[in-house]
């Protein structure tokens, strides 16, 4: 059985700041107190249109955070190009549609099959592991290793928003790609929609190594703070 990180997505530390425009809360403020709270890593996504992180932010948390720090980019365009500059652990390539409230989805790695192998490329010239955003299905991990990827982030979207029955269902589903993922040489990650309530059973699939978790941990620190809110959440990671 893996052992399993618990990466910190902050952009939402800046969705607050940004609504300002204000200096604060400041993210690398927030990724030093989950750190010491006990995460493994920071997650943040550089979108092309700078709604949360700022290119200031990338670059001093890239000088600040010790543990592990992945970079959530799209396939193509100026962002991935500063992501290779600024070198950090990892990079996830996600899609991003102008508008979306959050990443809507995986990516298609049929449909952008080119860039995603140019992206890979290009990372791993760089000394980045690189993973696919991708949804918890055969043909797109056989793609994803196919490319050359390292890692494969599955998302948790749709076992997320699933109720009773469905939602086992769906905790089948991404337990069978990472399993697979894991026999193709992949690691396995998991992210999106993940909160205190339905984390268990994702956290319980051996093969995934690491999960990305944001929205949840940021409402909770809203209210009870930032430390308490990543420590409550590790606490339910214990395997
Ligand atoms: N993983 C990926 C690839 C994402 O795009 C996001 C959302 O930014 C997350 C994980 C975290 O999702 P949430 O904020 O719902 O926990």
């Amino acid at each position: 059985m893996e052992q399993l990180r618990l990466g910190i997505n902050i952009d939402h530390i800046a969705t607050l700041r940004q609504a300002r425009r204000a200096s604060q809360p400041d993210p690398v403020a927030a990724a030093a107190i989950a750190t010491l709270a006990g995460a493994d890593g920071i997650t943040i996504h550089l979108r092309g249109d700078r709604r949360h992180i700022q290119p200031r932010d990338a670059e001093l948390l890239r000088r600040t955070v010790d543990t592990h720090l992945n970079i959530e980019v799209a396939v193509s365009g100026p962002a991935l190009a500063a992501v290779r500059r600024l070198k950090p652990d990892a990079a996830c390539l996600v899609p991003e549609r102008p508008g979306e409230v959050s990443t809507e989805g995986g990516l298609d790695l049929a449909g952008v099959r080119a860039e995603a192998g140019r992206a890979i490329r290009l990372l791993r010239a760089a000394g980045i592991a690189t993973t696919c955003f991708i949804e918890p299905e055969e043909r797109q991990i056989r793609l994803a290793a196919a490319l050359g990827a390292d890692n494969v982030e599955l998302n948790t979207k749709a076992y997320a928003e699933s109720r009773g029955r469905r939602r086992a269902a769906q905790a089948a589903r991404v337990a069978a790609a990472a399993r697979l993922a894991r026999q193709l040489g992949l690691g396995v990650h998991a992210g999106h929609g993940l909160d205190y309530h339905n984390v268990g059973p994702i956290a319980a699939i051996g093969e995934v190594s690491e999960l990305n978790i944001g929205h949840a941990i940021v409402a909770r620190a809203a209210l009870v703070g930032l430390d308490r809110a990543v420590r409550d959440m590790r606490s339910l990671l214990r395997r």
